[in-house]
């Protein structure tokens, strides 16, 4: 079983504290995407799992087995990189075939796996040609049939898209994440691109100077952050501070600095009456024109910017600026004052 656990990970470099006290359980076949600003200690996270970083403190165990002290070559990890590092001088097929020369793997049994990866892969056609004559897409694909070739049993991801266009990322991600579950490996990815990870991962965990902020599958990080932090760095969001007026059931009147709000804590932690809290909302959850939420908001619109299905609409409520969007067919322009539902449910309250 390619079960991974880090207990109290501790990595430091001098006085930084790259990971600062991490626990994480990743399940045999699960996909797991590591999501947070630049130096929050991913790629540091990421090669303590390899083996080419060894703990300060904490344990990384494969199954049962703590890894610590194992060398990465026998870890039966591949990683796949940003910069992805093929050999120029060798075929695409010598490129691929390298690691399992490297690991003694009989000749014979060498083509069967190899062929299985480039059609995989879609790279059956260009086993001939060496990587200064294929696109960088192509490329991208001949590095992740070179770490999965070996079979490992944990595939481990550091941004190995950010050097596509925007389109091809969007194919590549299809395609380690269809091979991911083919092959039923477990995989940690590391990016800072939000929609990727979205779109890509059983689990997402959010991370913010070397420690875990919120672990949960996309849709819960997206609908319900717990924090600030995870609130502002996944998608857009309203942030505000308000006062809690009155509290029945899960149901708070809550004063806040452009009027009065009803949010429902329904599954959250439900606030005090008379607790200031923290709260966010996503801008599509403003439904333009709707009459029939108890949450009314009217604004002026200071800014509306065309994006083809929707229009970012940046609105002003009482000297209070947030973000709402629409889908609406009239077009909405700068200076309109436009009204707007929010459903008591669409509140996060927010830790810290
Ligand atoms: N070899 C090293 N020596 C000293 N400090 C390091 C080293 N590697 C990383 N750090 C520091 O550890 C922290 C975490 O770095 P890490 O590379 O893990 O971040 P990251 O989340 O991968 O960031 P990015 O998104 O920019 O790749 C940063 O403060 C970084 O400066
Ligand atoms: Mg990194």
């Amino acid at each position: 079983m390619a079960t991974l656990k880090l207990t109290n990970l501790v990595k430091r470099f001098d006085d930084v504290v790259a990971v600062d006290h991490i626990d994480l359980d990743v399940a045999d076949g699960e996909f797991v995407t590591l999501l947070g600003p630049s130096g929050c200690g991913k790629t540091t996270t990421l090669r303590t799992i390899a083996g080419f970083y060894y703990p300060d403190e904490g344990e990384v165990y494969f199954g049962d087995k703590i890894m610590n002290n194992v060398p990465p070559n026998k870890r039966d990890t591949a990683m796949c990189f940003q910069s992805y590092a093929l050999f120029p001088h060798m075929s695409v097929w010598d490129n691929i075939s390298f690691g399992l020369k490297m690991r003694k793997i009989p000749s014979s049994e060498q083509r069967g796996k190899i062929e299985r990866v480039m059609e995989m892969l879609s790279l059956s056609e260009l086993g001939k040609r060496k990587p200064g004559q294929l696109s960088g897409g192509q490329q991208q694909r001949v590095a992740l049939a070179r770490s999965i070739v070996t079979e490992p049993e944990v595939l481990l991801f550091d941004e190995p898209l950010s050097n596509l266009d925007a389109k091809l990322r969007v194919q590549v991600r299809v395609e380690i994440r269809e091979m991911q579950k083919r092959l039923g490996t477990t995989a940690i990815y590391v990016t800072h691109d939000q929609d990727e990870a979205l779109a890509i991962s059983d689990r997402i965990v959010i991370m913010k100077q070397g420690r875990i902020e919120q672990i949960g599958d996309p849709y819960t990080i997206y609908r319900h952050p717990e924090t600030r932090f995870v609130a502002g760095f996944i998608g857009m969001a309203n942030i505000f501070d308000g006062v809690v007026l009155e509290v029945e059931g899960t149901r708070c009147t809550v004063q806040a600095p452009f009027g009065k709000l009803f949010i429902n804590a329904e599954g959250q932690e439900v606030p005090h009456k008379g607790a200031t809290i923290h709260f966010s909302w996503r801008p599509e959850d403003m439904k333009i024109r709707d009459r029939a939420s108890t949450n009314q908001i009217t604004g002026k619109v200071l800014q509306a910017v065309f994006m083809g299905d929707i229009t970012d609409l940046f609105i002003e409520v009482n000297g209070q600026k947030m973000r709402a969007q629409s889908d609406d067919e009239a077009k909405i322009v700068a200076g309109d004052s436009v009204s707007f539902g929010i459903a008591e449910h669409a509140f996060s309250i927010l830790r810290g």
